[in-house]
């Protein structure tokens, strides 16, 4: 395989791999350069559903969907798409679009949930001829790049992650069904994480963050938003221009990452696999008082 990084702090495309054809070698070798680079991208791998979970696997155990009301083809891949299974593209402002607009903002996927994700990997499988890019921003480099004082005052704070809050300012909840709202109470994870594989200290918070902890909440929420802003700028944020059959992954303690908008009438059918964090990582949230709700 042949690893060409970007020309910014994260990101790397890898040719010459066929990823339904991986020996132990290689698979340590992706994990390697991922842990490197953030996000891999695999031009026109072309996969299917269950090779897709097989390659997503290299990476860990799958998250199932929480909302299955919604999206029941297989628990584990999730339909990120404006074409529903039955074939209609979505119109603006309907329940449906407003469920997916969310992804055009700048978040880890599940940092909402108690142990948040770990990877997330999707799959082109239909895409427009322009726009519907997905950005990626490095939370390590953003992390390095806050002065002294600054990585002091933010060193110890806690911030709550809550996808009622999340999505109810863009709409769409009344999709879910009650089981699957009441399953998401607010959660508490460190503003300021280290990375439980390469040591690097990483900032995480991303749209699903509400507000610090024992703080005002509009100041920090204000605050929070403006330190995600300052955040994603160049050299840290990696566009990827999709063409049908790409696979990305991409680390979620490490990387913020959005979807750019493309015209509503063209579809856009990704498929996304999402890599279960494991509790290990998250013992502060054990051991601490508060225990991860508030
Ligand atoms: C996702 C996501 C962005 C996109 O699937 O988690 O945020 O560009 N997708 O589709
Ligand atoms: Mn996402």
């Amino acid at each position: 395989m042949k690893i060409r990084p970007t020309e910014v702090t994260l990101g790397a495309t890898v040719y010459d791999i066929d990823l339904r054809r991986l020996d132990d070698r290689t698979a340590t070798e992706i994990v390697d350069a991922w842990h490197e680079y953030a996000v891999l991208v695999f031009p026109k791998q072309h996969l299917d559903d269950k090779a897709q979970i097989a390659f997503s696997r290299l990476f860990g155990n799958l998250e199932r969907l929480l909302t299955a009301s919604i999206e029941a083809e297989n628990p584990e891949v999730f339909r990120v798409a404006n074409v529903r299974p039955d074939g209609t593209i979505d119109k603006p402002g309907e329940s449906y679009e407003l469920f997916h607009r969310g992804n055009q903002y700048w978040h880890t996927d599940s940092s909402y949930k108690l142990i948040p994700s770990k990877a997330s990997v999707l799959r082109a499988h239909t895409v427009p001829p322009n726009g519907g890019e997905t950005q990626f921003a490095d939370m390590r480099a953003a992390y390095d790049a806050l002065d002294h004082d600054r990585k002091a005052r933010l060193k110890n704070k806690i911030v709550v992650h809550d996808y009622i809050y999340s999505q109810g300012l863009i709409g769409g909840l009344e999709l879910m069904t009650e089981k699957e709202t009441a399953a998401l109470p607010p959660v508490e994870h460190p503003l300021i994480q280290t990375h439980p594989d390469t040591g690097r200290t990483c900032l995480f918070a991303g749209r699903h963050a509400s507000h610090i902890v024992g703080e005002d909440l509009t100041k920090s929420r204000t605050e929070l938003a403006a330190l995600t802003e300052a955040a994603c700028q160049p050299p840290r944020v990696y566009t990827h221009k999709w063409r049908d059959g790409d696979i990305a992954v991409w680390d979620n303690r490490c990387v913020l990452h959005r979807g750019q908008p493309w015209p509503q009438d063209q579809p856009r059918i990704m498929f996304r696999t999402t890599v279960a964090g494991q509790a290990e990582h998250n013992e502060w949230m054990i051991a601490g008082d508060g225990a991860g709700s508030s």
